[in-house]
C-alpha cells in the first residue's frame, strides 16, 4: 500500500515549501539578530518545518519543544488544551517564537500565548507554516506565516490525519473516502 494513492491532490509543492521556509528565516534572523531568542516547537505538528527553518537561521538561539493536543484522531477541533509536553527552560526574560504548523481556529495557540505570558518573556510572537483564516475562533493573528490556504483538511510535511501523512514531503489534501473508512 502506498500512502500516495491517498492523495487526492497537492495543495504546496516540495519546492515551494523549501522557498517559503527561505523567505520567513530571512526575516526571523533579521528580527531577532542579537536576541537571543528560544525557537519553541509545538509538537508533533512543527517537527518537519522547524528542522527547515532551524537550519536556515543563522544566529544564536536556543531551540524548544512544548507538546499540546486539540484534537483526537478526528478532523475537526474539540476546543479543548491539553498540555503533554511542557518546555524544559525558564523564558523569563526571553524572546520566544512559537513555531506551528497550521492555525486553524486559533484555540491552541491563543492558549499556549497566554499561557507562556504567565512566564514572564521578554516577547511572544508566532510563526506558523499554514493559515487557514475562514475557521478562526480566537483573536489571534500569526506575525510570520508561510501560506494562507482554504477550508480544507490538509495533511503533510508534518501534519497529519490520524497520526498519518506526517512523512509526506508536500502538503496535500487527501480523498474523501479516507476520512469514511
Ligand atoms: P487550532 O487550535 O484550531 O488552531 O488547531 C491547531 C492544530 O490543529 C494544529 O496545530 C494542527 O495540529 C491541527 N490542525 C488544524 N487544521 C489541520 C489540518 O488541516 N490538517 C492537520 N492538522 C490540522
Ligand atoms: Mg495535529
Amino acid at each position: 500500500m502506498n500512502m500516495l494513492n491517498d492523495i487526492e491532490r497537492v495543495l504546496v509543492t516540495k519546492e515551494e515549501l523549501e522557498e517559503k521556509v527561505q523567505v520567513i528565516a530571512d526575516k526571523i534572523a533579521v528580527d531577532y539578530e542579537d536576541k537571543n531568542p528560544i525557537f519553541l516547537g509545538i509538537l508533533k505538528g512543527s517537527f518537519v518545518f522547524m528542522a527547515d527553518l532551524m537550519r536556515k537561521i543563522n544566529i544564536y538561539c536556543d531551540i524548544d519543544f512544548m507538546a499540546v493536543s486539540s484534537y483526537g484522531n478526528r478532523a475537526t477541533t474539540s476546543g479543548a488544551v491539553k498540555i503533554n509536553k511542557d518546555l524544559s527552560q525558564d523564558i523569563e526574560g526571553r524572546h520566544v517564537v512559537i513555531v506551528e504548523d497550521i492555525l486553524d481556529s486559533g484555540v491552541t495557540l491563543s492558549y499556549l500565548k497566554n499561557y507562556l505570558m504567565n512566564r514572564n518573556p521578554a516577547s511572544i510572537a508566532i510563526c506558523t507554516l499554514l493559515d487557514k483564516p475562514a475557521r478562526r475562533k480566537a483573536d489571534i493573528k500569526a506575525d510570520y506565516f508561510g501560506f494562507d490556504i482554504p477550508d480544507e483538511f490538509v495533511v503533510g510535511y508534518g501534519l497529519d490525519y490520524a497520526e498519518r501523512y506526517r512523512n509526506l514531503p508536500f502538503i496535500g489534501v487527501l480523498k474523501p473516502e479516507i476520512y469514511s473508512e
